[in-house]
């Protein structure tokens, strides 16, 4: 098989500080409420990507090292996001990719390796079918970033926030003739408010419970409903707090709307609960570290038992000497808030 030419994207993973839980059925991957993110800096995914000269062949798939077929768990969503993007190419039938991926931080433990893989998979797969690493040209082919990030989020609902950088928001609504992408727009560059997150590794495992599952699944809660009234003031206060750079403010929200999420997810008709008892006791901790001690800093969590602490750079020192001492922390990611993916020729 002959192959054009290669290129290689980076994108972070995002943590999000309003949850998107649950999904509208009927429709692929939009979500029940608008969320907000931080797009990270440092836990990303690199993907090369380059697309096959002929018309014949499946997608080749290389996942940390390891090929992967398509009906290989690794495999299902990138195939599958593969021949969405080959069905855009200009030419009359489909032409395979080959695609050499990896994450730079443990995968499917809480910090969104679907969002970073399914951004930077997009974003390299575009830019094999129009023969470009540069922004502007992608975007004049009609790959601008609104595109480029509805499409990831077709992939993975969190990944439409990846292909932005700073703060991102996903406005959530039915999509309509007239509007049929999901707007998702960075609301602040990252130099607006250069925060911290600072995750403590408690478990290299994969999650019992996938987050696509989880989306069917928490629509049977008794307090699903109730979440979703309540989102609108959390977001405008969340956005507040952003807006004024008010860490207190944005704390206390953030940690509120973490435990929302969880408690909506053990209340479901089939319970699951993502936090263990260490994520439980840090978070506890984290609590009694603020009030005791000074520190400002919270915690979210996402899908999974690692704990994300969201602070302001000045607090680092003191946090990780605490974290450090503290039983069930295997690692310690600092990460922080970035300007997006990067794309570059090879
Ligand atoms: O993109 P998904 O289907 O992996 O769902 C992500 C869900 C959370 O990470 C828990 C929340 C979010 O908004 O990122």
């Amino acid at each position: 098989m002959s192959y054009g030419p290669r290129f290689k994207a980076s994108a972070p993973s995002n943590i999000a500080l309003v949850k998107y839980w649950g999904k509208l059925a009927g429709h692929q991957q939009v979500a029940a409420n608008s969320s907000l993110s931080m797009t990270l800096s440092s836990c990303e995914a690199v993907t090369t990507c380059r697309v096959a000269t002929e018309h014949s062949g499946d997608h080749i798939v290389t996942f940390s090292g390891e090929r992967v077929t398509r009906d290989h768990k690794d495999g299902r969503k990138i195939f599958a996001h593969l021949d969405r993007m080959a069905a855009l190419a200009d030419t009359d039938s489909p032409r395979p990719f080959e695609v050499d991926t990896y994450n730079t931080f443990p995968t499917s433990a809480g910090i969104a390796s679907s969002a970073a893989g399914l951004a930077a998979l997009t974003i390299a797969a575009a830019a094999a079918l129009k023969n470009t690493a540069c922004w502007q040209e992608l975007a004049e082919q009609g790959f601008g970033r609104p595109v480029l990030a509805d499409l990831a989020r077709l992939g993975s609902g969190s990944a439409g926030r990846s292909v932005l950088g700073g703060y991102v928001k996903w406005h959530s609504g039915e999509p309509t003739a007239g509007a049929p992408r999901q707007k998702i727009e960075s609301l602040w560059s990252a130099d607006h408010w250069p925060l911290c997150d600072t995750i403590a590794v408690l478990s290299g495992n994969e999650k019992a419970v996938s987050s696509t599952d989880a989306h069917r699944e928490v629509w049977t809660s008794p307090l699903f409903d109730l979440r979703l009234a309540t989102l609108p003031h959390t977001l405008r206060v969340i956005e507040t707090a952003i807006a004024e750079r008010d860490i207190a403010a944005l704390g206390e929200a953030i940690e509120q709307e973490a435990v929302n999420m969880h408690a909506v997810s053990m209340t479901a008709k089939r319970p699951i609960t993502f936090p263990s008892d260490r994520s439980f006791a840090l978070m506890a901790a984290i609590k009694r570290w603020r009030q005791k001690d000074g520190l400002k800093v919270y915690f979210t969590l996402d899908a999974g038992e690692n704990v994300h602490i969201i602070h302001e750079p000045d607090q680092l020192a003191g946090l990780l000497e605490r974290l450090r001492g503290f039983a069930g922390v295997i690692d310690t990611l600092c990460d922080k808030i970035g300007e997006g993916p990067r794309l570059e020729a090879l």
